[in-house]
């Protein structure tokens, strides 16, 4: 296994990805771990992953000396090329330009690491590879032991190699797509330098879970809240493999859910997986609740706050329920260095089922804790979960709660999953669901005049959002046909009597956010 140690970079998930997806397992943890810790871990390589800092200042992050003390070998990517080079007695500046984007790069030196990597030769056949740069410090002395492995004319340095001790370092980053070569480089530095055999992978995965739950729970009940969503899904179907019949799945359905949701997840689950499902049809008490309240952040707590009750009502009927299991997927529990130290404003307060433990007094069994979202689809798949289900759009919490405008009623529920559905069948079938990363429909609880047939309407509207994101931190508007646009309005004006016009909103992330509330 690998050991990555994060100094804060926003690529630092993407490099345990592409690790993994060279079937080998890797953990990210902060830079600051102890040499014990590293010590223990046993990894066969380290990769030390960039960061926002920079070396050339005191008091930013260095790497524990036990990274390099161990005899295994390292790779550090840009702040951790930096730091490697400045712990090991090289030298690092910081320059006046910046250098950000694409460059082209060439292999100055045969290297273990690069051997036979490139993307074409230059005039005096040398290799050369297109590379994704970012950075403003840089490497201008090499520690003793290390040569130049490829370089350009702005930054010399751009790779370096201490062959002996299997040291590397990139200015450049190979975890990101841009890096053409980044996959065959990283797949070289795990399986050949540092000798990681392939053994990650989904099928053995799910069963050496399912031993793990088996073991850990023996013969205790355990309870789940169904969402839906994929991971309370994948999560639901992992632990009813294990245990079957000792799983029982709370689905509370708020009243804010899509068209035909609860029967979807009632028929993948208790009709088709035969899993245990309570399903709680609490609409009415959410929507009471809701009466009256159009402020996004009152909504959001009442419809948790409300959600715990109803779960923890349903919970205290199953009398011999110990374990409280959930959904939680290996982006949430990542302690980065980025994350613990740039605590971020808080633009909306996100709730999913985190607050039950401590009321429940329940203990927690969390099986995809070491999965990235990618490998939990894949795992939904190998367990059988339907195809649309492992691959569908996120869904909030609050559901339908926050994408209507202000006071949520009954009425405007309706009409909108109406709407939504439309809007969802149309980009199914054109292929586009697939390329936006999540779309829906809102409901705008302003009144239009519109004409329809010979009448005058005065009716409601409804935007249109489709979105593209690689993380949900920021996301760029679909370019959706015009035809496309212009079937879908149609349909859904004609259809959902109550709607006479339909927007698309172009607003990217940021400024605006991705849910209108
Ligand atoms: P925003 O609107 O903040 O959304 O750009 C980013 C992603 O988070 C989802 N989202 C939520 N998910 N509870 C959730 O579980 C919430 O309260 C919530 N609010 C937004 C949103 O759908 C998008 O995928």
């Amino acid at each position: 296994k690998i050991l990555i140690l994060d100094f804060g970079s926003q690529y630092t998930q993407l490099i345990a990805r592409r690790v993994r997806e060279t079937n080998v397992y890797c953990e990210v943890h902060p830079c600051d771990v102890s040499s014990q810790f590293i010590h223990d871990f046993a990894a066969q390589g380290i990769i030390l992953s960039g960061g926002p800092n920079s070396v050339a200042e005191d008091e930013t992050p260095r790497a524990p000396q036990a990274v390099f003390d161990l005899g295994i070998p390292v790779l550090g990517i840009c702040y951790g090329m930096q730091v490697m080079a400045a712990q090991l007695g090289g030298a690092v500046e910081t320059s006046k330009v910046r250098e950000f984007g694409y460059a082209e790069v060439r292999a100055e030196n045969r290297t273990a690491l690069m051997r036979d990597i490139h993307d074409r030769t230059d005039a005096e056949g040398k290799p050369v590879l297109d590379v994704w740069m970012s950075h403003g410090d840089k490497v201008t002395a090499l520690p003793p032991g290390f040569k130049v492995m490829i370089s350009n004319a702005a930054t010399p340095n751009a790779a370096i190699a201490d062959e002996a001790r299997k040291f590397y370092g990139m200015q450049f980053h190979p975890e990101v797509t841009h890096t053409l070569q980044g996959k065959a480089i990283i797949e070289r530095f795990v399986h050949e330098i540092c000798g990681a055999g392939y053994d990650w992978n989904m099928p053995d995965f799910m069963e050496e879970a399912i031993g793990r739950i088996r073991s850990e729970v023996g013969t205790d009940e355990v309870i789940l809240g169904l969402s839906g969503g994929v991971d309370s899904s994948v999560a639901a179907a992992l632990i009813h493999r294990a245990i079957g019949e000792q799983l029982t799945c709370v689905f509370v359905d708020n009243g804010l859910l899509r068209l035909n949701e609860a029967k979807q997840v009632m028929d993948t689950f208790s009709r088709n997986l035969g899993v245990k499902v309570i399903h709680v049809d609490a609409g009415k008490e959410f929507l009471g609740h809701l009466q009256g309240v159009a402020d996004p952040e009152q909504k959001r707590r009442i419809i948790g706050r409300e959600f715990v009750e109803v779960f923890q009502r349903e919970a205290a009927r199953i009398a011999n329920a110990r374990w409280l299991a959930q959904g939680t997927i290996y982006p949430d529990v990542i302690e980065s260095a980025g994350g613990k130290t740039k605590k971020a404003h808080t633009i909306k307060s996100h709730h999913n089922v985190g607050g039950l433990p401590d009321t429940l007094h329940l203990k927690l069994l969390e099986p995809l804790r070491e999965l990235f979202k990618d490998e939990v689809r894949e795992l939904g798949l190998t367990l059988g979960l339907p195809h649309d289900m492992v691959y569908r759009h996120p869904f909030p919490g609050p559901g339908l709660g926050v994408r209507i405008l202000g006071e949520v009623k009954y009425e405007y529920a309706e009409l909108l999953r109406r709407a939504d559905a439309i809007f969802i069948e149309e980009l199914r079938a054109s292929g586009w669901y697939e390329k936006a990363s999540q779309a829906f429909a809102v409901f705008l609880p302003v009144k239009s005049v519109g004409v329809m047939g010979d009448g005058r309407t005065y009716d409601y509207v409804v935007a249109l959002r489709a979105v593209k994101t690689e993380d949900f931190m920021t996301a760029h508007w679909v370019e959706l046909p015009y035809t496309l646009l212009a079937r879908i309005s149609n349909r859904i004006v004609n259809e959902v009597r109550g709607i006479n016009r339909v927007v698309y909103d172009i607003s990217g992330k940021p400024p605006a956010t991705i849910e209108w509330e």
